[in-house]
């Protein structure tokens, strides 16, 4: 992709805690799936050995919520609700059949991936909360039993409901032709901005001529 034709959509340092994230949540639920499902036990080696698994899990989980945070501070406004959004939530049908509609307004993220956004940021919150009620080396003992048992409960269920969003999310980042483009080299081309991201495309163009007078 030449350089005229391409974009700066994701900056250095999101990208670099996206990808760090990523290697952490996926020893984080490994290690848990392995204690949530007993076929799946053998997974408890993924941190070395299973008492490791117990050491590592959560510490490796609190900085899985703190590189989410650092995402949040810094995308949190691009992921705030706006009316336009309903224009592509009407159209989601024609969305999910990968008909590129002329005129959805979409700005640098769709409704959909605004939802994800606030579905992580939701979900790993629960985790931590619930995951520092039942950490049984420090905070456990501090809560009665079926506290424990409540925050057991919703820390499995919790993350469960994380993978599963993160499967679909992982999904969709490969799934729409360009898109990884954005987590990786940083930059998207103008044509993808365009179809992906109509509203936010006009937005950057706008600002690119204002400041270097290119058409
Ligand atoms: C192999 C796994 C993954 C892939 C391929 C992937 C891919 C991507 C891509 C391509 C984007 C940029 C989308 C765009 O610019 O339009 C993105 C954004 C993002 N990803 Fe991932 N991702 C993965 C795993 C994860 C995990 C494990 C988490 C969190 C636990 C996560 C959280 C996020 C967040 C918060 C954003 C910003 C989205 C927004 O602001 O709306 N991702 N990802």
């Amino acid at each position: 992709m030449k350089k005229r034709d391409a974009i700066l959509r994701t900056h250095f340092a999101d990208r670099i805690c996206h990808w760090f994230m990523v290697i952490c949540f996926l020893l984080v639920a490994l290690s848990g799936l392995s204690w949530f499902f007993p076929t799946m036990n053998w997974l408890n080696g993924v941190l070395g050995t299973p008492q490791m698994a117990r050491i590592l899990h959560p510490i490796l989980g609190i900085v899985v919520f703190l590189a989410l945070m650092f995402l949040f501070v810094r995308l949190v406004k691009y992921n705030l609700p706006e009316r336009e959004d309903l224009i592509w939530i009407a159209n989601i049908k024609s969305v999910l059949q990968g008909k590129h509609m002329k005129g959805l307004q979409i700005g640098k993220y769709n409704a959909g991936q605004k939802l994800l956004f606030w579905g992580i940021m939701s979900l790993i919150s629960l985790l931590l909360i619930s995951g520092l009620v039942v950490w049984r080396a420090y905070f456990a003992e501090y809560f009665p039993i079926p506290v424990i048992r409540i925050g057991l409960l919703l820390h499995s269920f919790a993350g469960i409901c994380l993978i599963l969003l993160i499967m679909g999310h992982a999904y969709m980042g490969f799934w729409v032709k360009g898109s990884i483009d954005s987590m990786i080299t940083g930059y998207v081309s103008k044509l993808w901005a365009k179809t992906h991201h109509d509203r936010w495309y006009k937005k950057v163009t706008t600002k690119q001529t204002k400041t270097t007078g290119e058409k």
